[in-house]
């Protein structure tokens, strides 16, 4: 559509690098305006115009649909909500002209402390694989593309533009790309690299990650664009087959065309980028593109992801769902909850936020009352002692007391991680002045990533897990906690007893980069390998129903494909959903392996006493693992295990696999003559 020979060479060196912040050049007119904005939580989109009027930025940002964080999302376990939010910010996105969508992020979440965590799916690759590429086949369903990022080990956000992250090749292959091997079966648009460099090459020109396993083996067609101003020279980075340098910088036109002068670089490299980057413009223009929610739809469509993904950790003697009586709300969240993490991923919306007291209130109707404090209920998590006097005999006098705590985008944010997983001083004081005048305590939490709870987790009755929740926060969280909504969620990151049980301990980065000497133990891989508790396990999360398991079948189709099916049964009088999850344990394996590794799920509506049967295919790659002696995948014979479970730590059913494959297959070691 777009002929390469209609562009001068300047047109060309130009085309590989932003016009500005979120545009592509446009060949001085020769070719349309495709336009990039963030984020994954909602369209974040400047308007450029506005800008040059002189507007300041905050102004000039449109307002759109705030939806929940990606750590929310990825505890709904549910793909069709991914899919959900992927097409909802689309229609945002097209109506405030967005081409290029910049999510969904699948870093994987390898310390609780990265200040991102809140934009991530998991600890595991392969749930972060499959929740993302749902997400990118709901944006482009709608004509718009995404970017799949950051491509790879960003898993830090301290020093993230120059850290050096050093990690083995099977930690790479089994951990930190496989969710982008997933995703980008979903064709993304486009992939964007990460800051960072990997084993000593910065991303941005690190050939063999981008053109050998990205497009080489995963078999990526589309454009890598690089994180904003991660290029070091632009030379260097189209040589190594980046496709395009974002955001503008002055420097990059110098610095190709010297390349070109000294023969650094060829014209037939260039082309190789221009082409990408031409593929994309056409893509923006003959997509076919069709709003087809409106504003409330998707506000509801926000409300109905938040609803799913809220995670009911603790849940001591039934306390919830609340069934009446005097409900005091307080806490830095009793109004409105946070909206998101900090950074480009935090959008803008104008829809005007339910309080949390008044939400549930509403919702107890005849049967209670729910109120909140007298004190100034601020809204930051460090001055609770000006509340605490009128809070406390408020707490004193209440049946139950619902205490909204938490983080919030100054503290969990883009560039910098937290030092810390524990509450503020003051919130954690809060719960346990708290617990001395009433034992009837429902915490929520609103954080997006890890928080320890273990100082007083003993002290509440009820733990649940709100995330960030995005401007539908408030009336979520009151649907749940009043039964409304019965809670599906589950958690897709180990919440540890404390911070120095995590992979990477209590270390907080140091300057010269990293080294991953976890290797492949990240998350319950970790927990597991070290025999460690967790206060709550990977793929944990209660329900106002129980379920049953049962009926674990194994169907051979081969030596390594096998269709398992199991039954789920709602053994209470209560609707609910089930995440049920498939991990597979290699018995006995000539590399040191994790004890189990998810290798499927679903997410099971059932009414009160309906039981439904759930089926996984499982594939060669279900039991493979990465061999760096034969540089692939490989599947060693012997006995696996099917696990079948509630969470990581819940496992309902199991079942034996054996694998004997020819012995042509099998490398030399494990030769018995
Ligand atoms: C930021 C982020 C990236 C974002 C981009 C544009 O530095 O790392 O995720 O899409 O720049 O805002």
């Amino acid at each position: 559509m777009y002929d390469i020979k209609n562009l001068t060479l300047d047109e060309k060196i130009k085309l590989v690098a932003g016009k500005n912040n979120w545009q592509l050049e446009t060949a001085n007119g020769k070719l349309p305006q495709v336009f990039l904005a963030d984020g994954p939580h909602g369209l974040r989109k400047v308007s450029v115009e506005k800008l040059e009027q002189g507007v300041a930025e905050k102004e000039a940002t449109y307002k759109t649909t705030a939806m929940p964080n990606i750590c929310v999302l990825s505890n709904t376990w549910n793909t069709e909500m991914a899919y959900l939010q992927g097409e909802t910010i689309a229609d945002d996105c097209l109506e405030c002209g967005a081409d290029v969508l910049l999510a969904p992020g699948v870093n994987i979440k390898r310390t609780p402390l990265c200040g991102r965590n809140f934009e991530y799916f998991s600890e595991d690759p392969y749930l972060s694989g499959y929740m993302a590429k749902a997400f990118i086949e709901g944006v482009q369903s709608k004509g718009v593309g995404t970017s799949l990022k950051h491509f790879c080990c960003n898993n830090r956000e301290y020093d993230r533009w120059t850290r050096n992250s050093e990690v083995d090749e099977r930690a790479l292959r089994e951990i930190y790309l496989p969710a982008f091997e997933i995703a980008v079966k979903a064709e993304p648009w486009t992939v964007m690299c990460s800051y960072n460099p990997v084993n000593g090459v910065y991303a941005s020109e690190n050939k063999k990650l981008l053109d050998g396993v990205l497009r080489g083996d995963f078999g990526f067609n589309g454009l890598i664009m690089s994180d904003w101003n991660a290029v070091q020279h632009s030379a260097k980075a189209i040589k190594n087959t980046l496709d395009l340098e974002m955001p503008y910088r002055p420097e990059a036109y110098t610095e190709i065309k010297q390349g070109l002068d000294d023969g650094y670089l060829t014209e037939a490299e260039l082309d190789r980028a221009v082409l990408k980057v031409l593929a994309l413009i056409e893509k923006a223009q003959t997509s076919k593109k069709e709003v087809t929610t409106t504003k409330e739809k998707r506000h509801e469509n926000a409300l109905e992801i938040a609803r799913e993904g809220i995670t009911l950790l603790k849940n001591e003697g039934g306390i919830l769902p609340l069934t009446g009586g005097n409900v005091f709300v307080s806490g830095a969240y009793a109004y409105t909850t946070p909206m998101g993490g900090g950074g480009s991923a935090l959008a803008l919306t104008d829809y005007k936020m339910k309080y949390v007291y008044e939400e549930i209130n509403a919702r107890l109707g005849e049967k209670g009352k729910a109120y909140t404090g007298k004190g100034v209920v601020s809204t930051s998590p460090f001055t609770y002692a000006w509340t605490m006097k009128h809070d406390l005999q408020e707490s004193y006098h209440a049946d139950t007391v619902v205490l909204c705590v938490g983080t919030n985008d100054t503290i969990e944010s883009e560039s910098y991680d937290r030092f810390s997983i524990r509450l503020s001083k003051q919130q954690e004081e809060y719960i346990k002045e708290t617990a001395k005048v009433n034992e009837n305590i429902v915490v929520v939490l609103f954080a997006g990533s890890a928080i320890d709870c273990s100082p007083w987790i003993d002290k509440v009755k009820a733990v649940v897990l709100a995330g960030f929740l995005g401007e539908a926060g408030s009336e979520a969280v009151a649907d749940i906690l009043t039964g409304k909504i019965n809670p599906s969620g589950k958690l897709t990151e180990t919440y540890p007893l404390c911070l120095e049980d995590t992979p990477t301990g209590d270390t907080i980065g140091t300057a010269m980069g990293e080294k991953y000497e976890e290797g492949i133990f990240v998350g319950y891989r970790w927990y597991d390998k070290k025999q460690k508790d967790a206060l709550f396990p990977f793929g944990h999360g209660l329900s106002y129903a129980k379920f049953a398991y049962s009926n674990l079948e194994i169907t051979k189709f081969s030596e390594t494909d096998y269709e398992i099916s199991y039954w789920i049964t709602n053994v209470s009088n209560v609707d609910g959903k089930e995440v049920s999850q498939v991990y597979i344990k290699d018995i006995l394996s000539t590399l040191e392996r994790p004890e189990k590794e998810l290798k499927g799920f679903a997410k099971t509506y059932l009414k009160a006493g309906e039981s439904k049967k759930v089926s996984h295919k499982l594939d060669r790659r279900s039991f493979a693992y990465f061999m760096t002696a034969i540089d692939d995948w490989y599947v060693e014979n012997g006995d696996f295990e099917v696990l079948v479970g509630a969470s990581s730590k819940d496992i309902r059913l199991t079942g034996k696999i054996q694998i004997n494959l020819p012995k042509y297959e099998q490398v030399s070691s494990h030769y018995t003559r």
